[in-house]
């Protein structure tokens, strides 16, 4: 059976920025950068990703469309020794995919509650009282069974499913040619509105200027070089089950800049969103923005609720961004899920409808664990271990085996003779020293803090 292919360069493009720009752009990389030198955070960032970011990106799609295959088959295919770090990413992929999906279903869960603000004006006892049911919980109750979180889950399960299973130039790439516009606009609506509010400014101020004594401080390189890899979305499966769909034909060093330039410019232009809109907000409430600032689960489901209510228009601007941030997750699950499919389907020789079908139904039955009033507390403790750990040190194995055990002379070979233009040595550098000891030394700290 021929390998599927992608309908067009644009079509891969987007697919793989709808992947890389998820949750993380929005509420992650503002406070990340607000938090870690404001203005002075993009060098260290910028740094990350040329030394980190790039020559991941162009390595990973180069190996997919080289070995033609998902992540199990591309390290068995480099060495049978090592297909085991393929289904250890398709692992943490799957684990991803099963919490994420819960974080949509309440994006989805918001989107119709901004219409009216429904959320009225204590927003953090909405959200974890009224909406969680965090207050009702006991060691009896934990697993109390939530249908409102639980049909907007089972929403975002139906379209990740119809995707996948419609397959890569049907589903994926048609999905991703949807999705990725509309969000590009919703975004340009929000910001054209925003930054024009009273204290909006003041807001960008505090995210963008730049604090350059950080830069002395190890934690804020390490958090760059953790926010690269988390962003772009390399090291669990996902990259390499996209570019083995790539034609033959394809630029592999334009397209992996092209992927790792739209989503870090897109982090950029969501830190203008968010920051606006905290400035206005920190003004409406004569506040300083330091007590108004916040990342995470917190700032999309408690701050920004409390800020939209302040908004013209709330019933516009709110919908406009939980829909965005609906359709941000959404592609991300996509690929998620395709990673996971893609590898079952290689491996058992499966058809796509039986594969998709298999993964998306077991992944819906236990992402019902979240849908419980224990499920934040849950997804806390998974959240923090894949991306604190896991994530990070199937990175790090994958650096080792491609930079080290394997000829990865060739693979540069190989993609330069692919490409418009050709990536030098400088990429060996990086995949052989420079990220493995940044990713060793991050993994270390990480685990440090987590045993104190
Ligand atoms: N790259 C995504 C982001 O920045 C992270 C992600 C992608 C997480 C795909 C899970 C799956 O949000
Ligand atoms: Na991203």
């Amino acid at each position: 059976m021929k390998r599927e292919q992608w309908g067009s360069r644009a079509g891969f493009i987007l697919a793989a920025v709808g992947s890389a720009i998820g949750l993380g752009n929005i509420w992650r990389f503002p406070y990340m950068a607000y938090e870690n030198g404001g203005g002075a955070f993009f060098i260290p960032y910028l740094f990350a990703m040329l030394t980190a970011g790039i020559p991941f990106m162009i390595m990973e799609f180069g190996l997919g469309k080289k070995l033609r295959g998902s992540s199990p088959v591309v390290f068995s295919k480099l060495n049978t020794k090592f297909e085991w770090l393929g289904w250890f990413q398709v692992l943490i992929a799957a684990t991803i995919g099963i919490y994420y999906v819960a974080v949509i279903g309440w994006a989805i869960s918001y989107f119709g509650f901004s219409f009216g603000q429904d959320w009225g004006t204590d927003t953090n006892a909405f959200f974890f009282s009224d909406y969680l049911k965090l207050g009702e919980n006991s060691p009896t109750n934990l697993g109390d069974w939530q249908w409102h979180i639980a049909i907007p889950m089972i929403i975002a399960w139906a379209i990740t499913y119809a995707a996948v299973y419609r397959g890569v130039k049907g589903g994926i790439e048609k999905a991703s040619k949807i999705m990725m516009p509309l969000l590009f606009i919703m975004v340009i609506l929000l910001i054209g509105r925003v930054v024009m509010l009273p204290g909006a400014l003041d807001g960008l101020n505090y995210l963008f200027a730049p604090d350059f004594s950080k830069l002395l401080d190890a934690k804020v390189w390490s958090a760059a070089y953790g926010q690269i890899f988390f962003t772009l979305s390399v090291g669990f499966a996902i990259m390499l089950a996209y570019s083995s769909y790539l034609p033959e034909k394809s630029d592999v060093n334009n397209n992996a800049l092209m992927t790792v330039l739209i989503n870090c410019g897109f982090s950029i232009v969501a830190g203008v969103l968010i920051f606006s809109i905290l400035g206005y907000m920190a003004a409406e409430q004569s506040k300083g923005i330091t007590d108004v600032v916040s990342g995470g689960v917190g700032l999309a489901f408690v701050t920004l609720p409390a800020a939209i209510n302040l908004l013209p228009i709330p019933y516009i601007l709110g919908p406009l961004f939980f829909l965005a941030l609906v359709v941000a997750g959404l592609s991300s699950h996509i690929s998620i899920i395709e990673a996971v499919t893609a590898s079952i389907m290689d491996k058992l020789n499966l058809a796509r409808e039986k594969a998709a079908t298999a993964v998306c139904g077991v992944g819906f039955v236990v992402s019902m664990a979240f849908a419980t009033n224990g499920g934040l507390l849950l997804l806390d403790l998974v959240d923090y271990f894949v991306n604190n750990v896991a994530l990070l040190a199937s990175c790090l194995i994958e650096l080792i085996v491609v930079g080290w055990l394997v000829k990865l002379s060739d693979i540069r070979q190989y993609v330069n003779r692919v490409s418009e233009f050709s990536v030098g040595q400088w990429m060996e550098v990086c995949i052989r020293f420079v990220s493995p000891i940044m990713l060793a030394v991050i993994i270390t700290k990480n685990l440090i803090n987590t045993v104190n």
